[in-house]
């Protein structure tokens, strides 16, 4: 188990997942600092050996209510013209964490806090989330990737819909326009993100790592680019310890029994 230094955003680490967790009540209002914190969170999980996969959560009663307005009143254009490359990097830090990633979604995600969650592979919701980009209301639009991840999420007409209205969406309109993958009690939510996640603790994690980035990267550029990436990236994989011995299993003891060493 680690900590990362700043006591807003955690880091530890259990039987191969990892949770990052948000800590600034009321609503974790993702501030400067929090967001910092979360990009560290994020390279040091993506980093980490002992760790297969990583849970986004903000404990039982709120995932997180957007960047944090009162920080944000007081700034000039130049202010934000300097913080907003940071304030898109940290949802990008966390979107190329080379191992799957789930956001576990209680209460409020809304605005950065969507946008953490669409920088994640997958969403688990309680019954109690709301979900929304209600920066309109604000005057402004989604900062931190919100226009980009949300529009290739659930379509251009739906996130227009969302983004222009800044109206929340519950839990079941979520899941049925694709914004998050599971709905369960609020109680189950982390307990549902850590089962999501158990088949590729011991799963090949050069394999998964290259899975995910063929396809991120794919879904960005035409279809020959996107064929000539998976192309390396499958001819890569023959360089890993996991292939020898997830054929070799195969071979000897049929399918789905290689004891992978994420190697
Ligand atoms: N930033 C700063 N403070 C916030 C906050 C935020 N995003 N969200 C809530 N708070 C604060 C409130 O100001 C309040 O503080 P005080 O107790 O000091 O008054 C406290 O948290 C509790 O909030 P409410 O009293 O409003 O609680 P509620 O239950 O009535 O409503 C809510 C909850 C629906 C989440 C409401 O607070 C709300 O609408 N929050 C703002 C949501 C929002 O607009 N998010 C987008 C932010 S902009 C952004 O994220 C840009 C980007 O793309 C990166």
């Amino acid at each position: 188990m680690s900590e990362t230094a700043p006591s807003t955003v955690s880091l530890t680490v259990e039987s191969g997942i990892a949770t990052i967790l948000l800590d600034r009540p009321p609503m974790n209002a993702l501030n400067a600092q929090v967001q910092g914190a979360l990009a560290a969170a994020a390279a040091e999980a993506g980093q980490r050996h002992d760790v297969s996969g990583v849970i986004v959560y903000g404990g039982e009663k709120v995932f997180a209510a957007g960047a944090d307005i009162k920080e944000m009143e007081a700034m000039s254009y130049t202010d934000m013209a300097d913080h907003s490359r940071s304030l898109q990097d940290f949802t990008r830090a966390l979107a190329r964490i080379p191992k799957p990633t789930v956001a576990a979604i209680t209460g409020y995600a809304l605005g950065g806090g969507c946008e953490v969650a669409l920088a994640c592979d997958f969403r688990v919701a309680g019954r109690n989330a709301k979900l929304g980009q209600p920066e309109i209301l604000l005057g402004i639009i989604p900062g931190a990737g919100g226009t980009q991840r949300l529009a290739r999420l659930v379509g251009p007409a739906r996130a227009k819909e969302l983004i222009f209205s800044g109206r929340f969406v519950d839990a079941q309109e979520a899941l049925a326009i694709g914004l998050v993958d599971e709905v369960v009690e609020a109680e189950d939510v982390y307990a549902a993100a850590k089962a999501r996640l158990a088949p590729y603790v011991d799963g090949p994690a050069y394999a998964i790592a290259a899975a995910k980035e063929a396809i991120d990267r794919g879904v960005e550029v035409d279809l020959e680019t996107g064929l000539e990436i998976e192309r390396m990236l499958f001819s890569s994989l023959f360089a890993t310890k996991d292939r020898e011995i997830g054929m070799r299993s195969f071979v000897e003891n049929g399918p789905g029994n290689a004891k992978f060493q994420g190697a």
